[in-house]
């Protein structure tokens, strides 16, 4: 990374909700696990569809091209942010959704006495879908996690792997608490025993480039309102594996080709538009900063150049502003940060509990100054509730980072919780 300044007020004119105001302090967006704030051009994508273009797939007339146009466009937009084919892109509602399609699929594979192995650190959308098969007797293991690093326990995931895993279900970055685990170690070794991969990037397409070939997966999930855009959830699937894939039988859709034979029903094409669209505002971050990381870039070119420098501009920006929170937060004694050690890749998520307080109580005095941060479990029941134990004390205080946010909002939120914190001692 070479002579890199960001321009956050360039981002910002973008996002009319950044206008929004609580009790006279500005709203500062610190929710972005949860779902990230939209760009003006993203509203302008879903209006022009709706407006022009809104007609259902493959008539003659020109707004049903206009449809399939569009379509087209979308995938071949998102398979630029994944590194595939287009043809390797299919959508759904979201990334729960896709999984619980995924599953039913599979299960048509599957025999009892089969295994699958999930994690403890992932959301419950990467899990739920998986523990269901247990009902027809597929046997699901879940990959234990150590509850003072927040990291995954390797060896257990070695020791529970054996010829009879068909499929690792694996978590790139966990929303709880932002560690990013190696998914190509658990990849690569999956592959050994011929078991299939599904990576849950949903947290870290947020924060990292993703290359889907990079790190050899079968399948990846992501959901594009984490990542400025509507919601819609995105799923690359490897196209041979696709190809063979006995998808959940739509009668319209038995014989169909990837990627449709995935997409049961007829999509939001206005929110593909608008997920096209958010890609296209990192594209254009990255068209802005990319001579500051040409080292990184190497040979790319093109589109998929622009968003790999999107996203590392949105991610120096952040870890930029993450390190003085890190710090900050933990010379606070009553304040515990539940975070990977210094060295453990992350993403610019920070989650804390406050000693003998609930989270509910924390969030609602930070939403009183205009900080929007997020409390609870986050569908990330295993980590919160039986690893860390923290259900009877209201889960996790989960701070996120977006490129729309400045140093100056995250001075407001550290005097806030310093000030919280000096009167909960
Ligand atoms: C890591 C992770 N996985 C999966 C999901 C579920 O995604 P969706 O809401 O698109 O179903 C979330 C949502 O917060 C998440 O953070």
């Amino acid at each position: 990374m070479k002579n890199f300044k960001f321009d956050v007020d360039y981002v910002r004119d973008q996002f009319p909700a950044l206008s929004r105001s609580v009790n006279g302090n500005p709203a500062a967006f610190f929710d972005g696990p949860g779902g990230s704030q939209v760009p003006r051009r993203v509203v302008a994508a879903i209006e022009d569809y709706l407006f022009y273009h809104n007609a259902n797939a493959g008539g003659e007339f020109l707004t049903s091209k206009d449809n399939d146009r569009l379509f087209r466009r979308g995938r071949e937009v998102l398979a630029d942010f994944l590194n595939c084919a287009p043809e390797e892109v299919c959508f759904g509602a979201n990334t729960t959704s896709n999984n619980i399609r995924l599953a039913f699929g599979f299960l048509r594979t599957l025999k009892a006495g089969d295994e699958i192995i999930i994690t403890d650190i992932d959301h419950e959308g990467n899990r739920s879908p998986w523990r269901t098969l247990a009902d027809f007797g597929i046997v699901v293991k879940s990959v234990s996690l150590d509850p003072e690093t927040c990291t995954l326990n390797f060896d257990d995931y070695k020791a529970k792997l054996s010829d009879k895993t068909k499929l690792v279900c694996v978590n790139w970055a966990a929303n709880a608490c932002g560690t990013i685990t190696d998914v190509k170690a658990y990849i690569e070794l999956a592959h050994k025993y011929g078991a299939v991969t599904v990576v849950d990037a949903v947290h870290y397409a947020a924060h990292k480039p993703i290359d889907v070939k990079a790190i050899d997966t079968d399948i990846l999930l992501c959901s594009a309102y984490k990542y400025f855009g509507p919601h819609v959830g995105v799923m690359y699937i490897r196209k041979e594996l696709g190809e063979s894939f006995p998808s959940v039988r739509v009668y319209a859709e038995d014989n169909a080709d990837m990627p449709t034979k995935m997409e049961t029903g007829t999509l939001s094409v206005a929110n593909i538009c608008g997920a096209a669209a958010a890609v296209e505002f990192i594209a254009d971050l990255g068209e802005k900063y990319g001579e500051c990381f040409e080292e990184e870039l190497g040979a790319l070119q093109g589109r998929r150049r622009d968003i790999v420098a999107g996203m590392l501009a949105i991610d120096a920006y952040e870890d930029g502003l993450v390190g003085r929170i890190r710090s900050e937060l933990s010379a606070i004694d009553n304040l515990k940060l539940y975070m990977a050690p210094e060295g453990t890749p992350r993403t610019t998520t920070v989650s804390f509990t406050i000693h003998g307080v609930n989270s509910a109580e924390v969030g609602k005095f930070l939403a009183e100054k205009g900080l929007f941060v997020w409390n609870g479990d986050f569908y990330a029941l295993e980590i919160v509730h039986n690893v860390l134990k923290l259900g009877p004390q209201g889960g996790l205080v989960r701070i996120g980072l977006a490129p729309y946010n400045t140093e100056q909002e995250v001075d407001r939120l550290l005097a806030a919780i310093k000030e919280f914190a000096a009167a909960h001692k």
